[in-house]
C-alpha cells in the first residue's frame, strides 16, 4: 500500500488527547448557537485564523476560552461522539482521553453534567465502533493544590469512570511537586497517574514526575534529551512517552518538523507514542501526526510499527487485552 493506506490502516491507540481540545469550530459554532452564546468570531473561518500560537500559553488561553460552550450534557455527549467518530475513521482502536474539569466546574457546571455526557460519549463509541476508552481527569497546573484536591473530591462519587489522573496547562513555574499530595491522594484511590512534562518545562519536571509524582507515564517528555541520565533511565524503565509532533510544531516547542525528536527517542530505545494532543487547534488527528514524521523522512515504516506497537504497550490495557491488539 501507499504510506498513506499504510497509515490510515494501522490499529493504533491514542494515549495523549485533551477532549476538550477536539473542540472543532463547526461544533464550537453549533453548540455556541444551540446555548445561546455570543463567540468573538464572525465564522468558522475567523476562528481558525485565529489559531496561531509562539508557545503552549498563547494556546491555553484561547483553548480555554473555546471550551466556554460547553454547557449540558448533550454538549459533552456530542464533543465526545464527534472525537470518536474522527478517531474511528483513524483505524484507533483503543483512546485515553484527558478532560480538564476544573475548567468547566470554575464556570458552574456540575462535575456530574460533565462526567455523564464525556461516558455517553464513551458508551455510543463502543457500541458503534468496538472503540474502547478510559479518561484521565488533570488537574490545572497554573491553580493550586487546594483547588486540585476539591477537583479529586468532586470526582470521588465517579471513581468507578475514571482510569487516572494528570496535570497539564501552563507548566513553567508549576513543576510537578506542587501537586504531590493531591497525587499521592489519587494513587491510594487506585488511580494511575500521568503528567505533562518536558514539554516546555526542563528535564528537572520529568525527573520530578518520575520520583515525586511517580507517574505511569510521561506527556510530551521532549525535553528529557537535554539530560543524558535522564533519558537512559526512561529507556531502562520501559518508560512510555506520549509525543505530540503537530502539537510540538505549532505551539514553537520545535521549529521544524525534521527537527523532532521523535528520530532521537526511538534511537535512545524510548517507548514513545504518536498522539494528537488538541487536534482541533494543532491542525490534525493521529494520522495527520503519523503523516507527519513519516514526510519529514523522520521514520520508516518498521517505526511506524513499532509507534502503533508503544500505544497498545503503554495503555492502561490488561495484558489480555494488549495482546488482543498486538
Ligand atoms: N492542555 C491542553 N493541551 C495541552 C498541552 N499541550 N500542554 C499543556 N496543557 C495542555
Ligand atoms: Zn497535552
Amino acid at each position: 500500500p501507499s504510506l498513506d493506506a499504510f497509515i490510515a490502516g494501522l490499529p493504533k491507540a491514542e494515549l495523549h488527547l485533551h477532549i476538550e481540545g477536539s473542540l472543532e469550530p463547526e461544533l464550537m459554532f453549533a453548540l455556541a448557537q444551540r446555548n445561546r452564546i455570543a463567540l468573538p468570531f464572525k465564522s468558522v473561518e475567523e476562528v481558525r485564523a485565529a489559531y496561531e500560537f509562539s508557545n503552549l500559553q498563547d494556546f491555553l488561553d484561547i483553548y480555554y476560552q473555546g471550551a466556554d460552550v460547553l454547557r449540558t450534557e448533550q454538549d459533552f455527549h456530542d464533543l465526545a461522539k464527534a472525537y470518536f467518530d474522527r478517531a474511528h475513521a483513524d483505524s484507533v482502536r483503543h483512546a485515553e482521553i484527558f478532560f480538564d474539569p476544573q475548567t468547566h466546574t470554575d464556570r458552574g457546571i456540575p462535575m456530574s453534567v460533565v462526567m455523564d455526557g464525556l461516558t455517553s460519549g464513551m458508551k455510543a463509541a463502543e457500541a458503534e465502533y468496538g472503540l474502547t476508552s478510559k479518561l484521565i481527569l488533570c488537574f490545572l497546573r497554573h491553580l493550586d493544590e487546594d483547588a486540585a484536591f476539591a477537583t479529586l473530591k468532586a470526582a470521588e462519587p465517579f471513581l468507578d469512570r475514571l482510569t487516572g489522573v494528570g496535570l497539564d496547562s501552563s507548566e513553567v513555574g508549576h513543576p510537578p511537586s506542587k501537586f504531590t499530595r493531591v497525587f499521592d491522594a489519587a494513587g491510594a484511590l487506585g488511580l494511575k497517574k500521568v503528567a505533562h512534562a518536558g514539554e516546555e518545562g526542563p528535564p528537572e519536571y520529568v525527573h520530578e514526575a518520575l520520583d515525586i509524582l511517580k507517574v505511569d507515564r510521561i506527556d510530551h517528555g521532549n525535553r528529557s534529551l537535554e539530560d543524558a541520565h535522564l533519558t537512559s533511565r526512561l529507556a531502562r524503565l520501559g518508560m512510555t512517552l506520549t509525543v505530540c509532533p503537530l502539537s510540538n510544531l505549532k505551539l514553537c516547542v520545535v521549529t521544524d518538523m525534521a527537527q523532532h525528536p521523535i528520530r532521537t527517542m526511538l534511537n535512545k530505545g524510548l517507548r514513545a507514542t504518536l498522539n494528537s494532543d488538541d487536534p482541533a487547534y494543532f491542525g490534525g488527528y493521529v494520522n495527520d501526526n503519523y503523516r507527519a514524521v513519516a514526510a519529514s523522512g523522520l521514520v520508516d515504516r518498521d517505526d511506524l510499527i513499532t509507534l502503533a506497537r508503544n500505544s497498545f504497550l503503554g495503555s492502561f490495557l490488561g495484558d489480555a487485552e494488549v495482546f488482543r491488539h498486538l
